[in-house]
């Protein structure tokens, strides 16, 4: 059986225009890379999701210091917008979601390729919806 071995490649189609976003970004969708490249891993099963759980950790690390940074700005500079609650409340949820994927596996059925497809489809969606808008907004408001 074949996966087709899905990588993001980054591009400026991901580009939000602020630098320290994008850059963080870019980590981001680094350690998702590798987290996705293990899954296709033909190592034992135990020693694969080893692999995942601590790529799945350090992506989440890092998401919480990304979250903290963005959630900053967004109530420094756009605190009276309304799509700022959507978009707090859109990382909120992300929690909710991994920690779905956490008791899923702790009950011994958690699908790899449905977690895979969630961060790869979850990230890529929200910098392309969510921080893409934030970034023309905090831009008009003078952040660079
Ligand atoms: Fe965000």
């Amino acid at each position: 059986m074949t996966h087709e071995h899905v990588q993001i490649i980054w591009s400026d189609t991901y580009s939000v225009g602020i630098k320290e976003i994008d850059t963080q970004h870019q980590v981001l969708l680094d350690i998702l890379n590798k987290l996705t490249h293990h899954s296709y891993d033909t190592l034992g099963e135990q020693k694969k999701l080893d692999l995942l759980w601590d790529k799945l950790e350090e992506l989440n690390q890092y998401a919480v210091f990304h979250f903290t940074i963005e959630e900053a700005l967004l109530h420094e500079h756009l605190s009276d917008d309304k799509a700022t609650t959507i978009h707090i409340s859109q990382h909120r949820q992300y929690w909710v979601s991994i920690n779905h994927f956490k008791k899923l596996a702790r009950e011994d059925s958690m699908n790899i390729v449905a977690l895979v497809e969630f961060m790869n489809s979850w990230w890529i969606e929200h910098i392309l919806n969510t921080d893409s808008v934030m970034g023309e907004k905090l831009i008009a408001s003078g952040v660079s």
